[in-house]
């Protein structure tokens, strides 16, 4: 048997193992959670250094029910401004396939009574420089998302924040990534150069 059926086979297996079936359309859920974060509007993080505390509770007005709510999941999410022209963030209404929101902040047993339902995070140095907003998914039985709640309005332009890295580390890499660059254009020119003169000398003579 070939790698390839190999991978495709384990493919398969990794998948029937998730319920294919079980995807969930983002459009299909229903804004059920009320959700607040302490961050401002426009508030700039320092990630290593700042936290940020997220409240979550079903929205009791709402016609939809919580009995099938098993834990919720709280997560931080990239606005629109920085998903532009960025193919690995980008938004997709099926949740498998969605890059919205890659940085979990924490899973909780879901409890419809409030007190529990708030988290205090410290903005992890991982989180790269970007615009967020917070988003609370419900989760049910089977790991399916069920309802969610966020700290924006449905386009995603209201109440957003930011994530800055600590000063000093970008700097640097800035400096690194000029030289290299510089160094990569000068290095191609040599090449080309080079490869022009070689051309030359093995080109037949002319009669
Ligand atoms: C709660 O749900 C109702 C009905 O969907 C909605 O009109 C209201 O704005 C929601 N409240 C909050 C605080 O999200
Ligand atoms: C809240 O959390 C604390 C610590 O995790 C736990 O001991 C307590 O039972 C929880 N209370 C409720 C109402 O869930
Ligand atoms: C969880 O939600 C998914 C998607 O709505 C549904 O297909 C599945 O049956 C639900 N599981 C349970 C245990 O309710
Ligand atoms: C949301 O975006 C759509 C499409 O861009 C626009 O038509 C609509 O007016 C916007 N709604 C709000 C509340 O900004």
């Amino acid at each position: 048997m070939g790698t390839r059926a190999v991978i495709l086979a384990s493919l398969l297996v990794a998948c029937l193992a998730q319920a294919c079936d079980g995807n969930v359309l983002f459009s299909s859920l229903s804004r059920t959670l009320v959700v607040e974060a302490s961050p401002t509007a426009g508030q700039v993080l320092k990630s290593g250094e700042d936290k940020i505390k997220v409240t979550w509770s079903f929205n009791g007005t709402h016609s939809g029910k919580d009995t099938d709510y098993k834990t919720v999941k709280v997560k931080l999410c990239y606005a629109p401004v920085s998903q532009k022209d960025r193919g690995w963030r980008k938004t997709v209404d099926n949740l498998k396939k969605d890059k919205t929101c890659p940085h979990l902040i924490v899973a909780r047993p879901y409890s419809s009574s409030a007190p529990n339902n708030s988290f205090e995070w410290t903005v992890t140095k991982d989180i790269p420089k970007a615009t967020y907003f917070i988003r609370v998914y419900a989760i049910n039985a089977s790991a399916n998302e069920v309802g969610y709640g966020q700290t924006t309005n449905k386009n995603k332009t209201t109440n957003l924040f930011e994530v800055d890295a600590i000063t000093g580390r970008h700097t640097s890499l800035d400096i690194a990534s000029v030289c290299f660059s510089a160094f990569s254009v000068l290095s191609l020119a040599g090449f080309f150069i080079g490869e022009k003169r070689r051309a030359k000398k093995s080109s037949p003579p002319h009669m």
